[in-house]
């Protein structure tokens, strides 16, 4: 059976839509991708509604013109600071007289552990089952083994239910309903870990415009997350400071010339678009001095200090900051772990090369991620309504 899937990845740099097929026996095709640039969203966060809601009609208009029919629902990535993650345990008795573990059991047990006092101003994102104990005993899968006790510690992931608002608020503004709400961490990290590397425990850091968004994953689950405020914007910000240049001009010189390990025989001043010229040294110790504050924050967000033991496979970094050279070499000296660069895998269907750069990342995992997790907690989303109808039928006219 064929079904249409999609993803919106509302970034603070860009919007990317990414609309498609999947079908039980050929899989995930792509008929349409639409990337946009992205205005009103500063941290991940909407901060003008009007402006963000014309980036992401902007991008879904093309995947839409590309894939020859209209979007109507789709997952939508969530980030920023105001994420919380958690780990929370529940016990639970195997009452039934063959002491045999059923489905019901295993939802029951994460129904304990979710039973924590959530304050009304937050919303429960994901609820991930990192391991189960039956009678003392680690299981991967309880279902169908006999005993006593089951516990669960689960991942309970939330999100401040006004950051939530204001982003479906946009979404639904544009006629578009959200089949569920995804941490973006958790997406980049099934676009661009290997199944071994999970397995081992490593830790991604996606580096975007305006979050530094963080997953460690450990024997195949998810085992901690968090959102830096910090990433491409800072850099860029500290280098219009620095060096007496707009917001735009500091951006194009960081992304042409900027390097974190400049071997020393470049020229000495760099020149931008409009003429004006800078010291490439200046520009690249800038540069240098936030990735390095940014690489010892992303580990000092891990919940243990002994990072070889916890994260073996090291650290893939991604997201568009993936793209200045010498952050493998930077990261490798302050961490003293492997690192590589995670870039997304390439998807079946329509020519979609530009996603092949680690900014696509989220985009690319949003539609993965829900394939593998189909059967994950869905985020319960209210029916579009007529208004729905309307900003729908208003946008194929527009
Ligand atoms: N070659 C490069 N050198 C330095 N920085 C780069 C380069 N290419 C891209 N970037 C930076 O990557 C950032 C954009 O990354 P990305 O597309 O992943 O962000 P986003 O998804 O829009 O934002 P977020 O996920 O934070 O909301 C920008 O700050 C940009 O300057
Ligand atoms: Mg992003």
């Amino acid at each position: 059976m064929k079904r249409k899937i999609a993803a919106i990845d509302i970034g603070t740099t860009k919007v990317c839509t990414i609309m498609g097929t999947l079908d039980s026996t050929s899989g995930l095709r792509i008929l349409g991708v639409g990337i946009a640039p992205s205005h009103g969203i500063e941290k991940a966060l909407v901060a003008n509604v009007t402006q963000a809601k014309e980036s992401i009609r902007q991008s879904v208009r093309k995947a839409e013109m590309m894939a020859g029919y209209r979007l109507d629902s789709a997952y939508i990535g969530v980030t920023g600071k105001h994420i919380n993650s958690n780990n929370n345990k529940g016990t639970i008795a195997i009452t039934k007289t063959d002491q045999l573990v059923r489905g019901d059991d295993l939802k029951r047990v994460l129904d304990v552990a979710l039973n924590v006092k959530a304050p009304a101003d937050r919303k429960m994102l994901h609820v991930i089952p990192r391991a189960y104990t039956l009678d003392g005993h680690e299981v991967k899968n309880p279902v169908g083994m006999h005993g006593y006790e089951l516990n669960v510690e689960a991942h309970c992931i939330t999100a401040a239910v006004a950051s939530i608002q204001n982003l479906t608020q946009c979404v639904r503004g544009i006629g578009i309903e959200i089949d569920d709400l995804i941490l973006e961490p958790l997406a980049s990290a099934e676009a661009v870990l290997s199944e071994e590397e999970k397995m081992a425990g490593v830790l991604i850091a996606d580096i975007g415009g305006g979050t530094t968004d963080i997953a460690v994953l450990r024997e195949g689950s998810i085992y901690h997350t968090s959102v830096l405020p910090v990433a491409g914007h800072q850099i860029t910000r500290d280098i219009a400071a620095g060096l007496g240049l707009s917001f735009e001009l500091a951006e194009e010189m960081k992304k042409k010339y900027s390097n974190l390990l400049p071997a020393g025989e470049e020229e000495d001043r760099v020149v931008g678009e409009n003429g004006h010229s800078i010291s490439y040294r200046d520009l690249c110790d800038i540069v240098r001095a936030r990735v390095e504050e940014m690489m010892r924050l992303v580990v000092l967000e891990l919940p243990r200090s002994d990072y070889s033991k916890l994260i073996p496979a090291g650290i893939v970094v991604t997201g568009g900051g993936a793209n200045m050279p010498g952050i493998v070499e930077l990261t490798q000296s302050i961490t003293r772990l492997p690192v590589r660069i995670g870039i997304p895998p390439a998807l079946n269907g329509v020519s979609n090369a530009l996603l092949n750069d680690p900014a696509y990342a989220t985009s690319v995992g949003l539609v993965l991620w829900k394939m593998k997790n189909e059967n994950t907690q869905k985020w319960v989303t209210k029916p579009a309504g007529l208004r729905g109808l309307f900003a729908s039928l208003f946008r194929m006219f527009k």
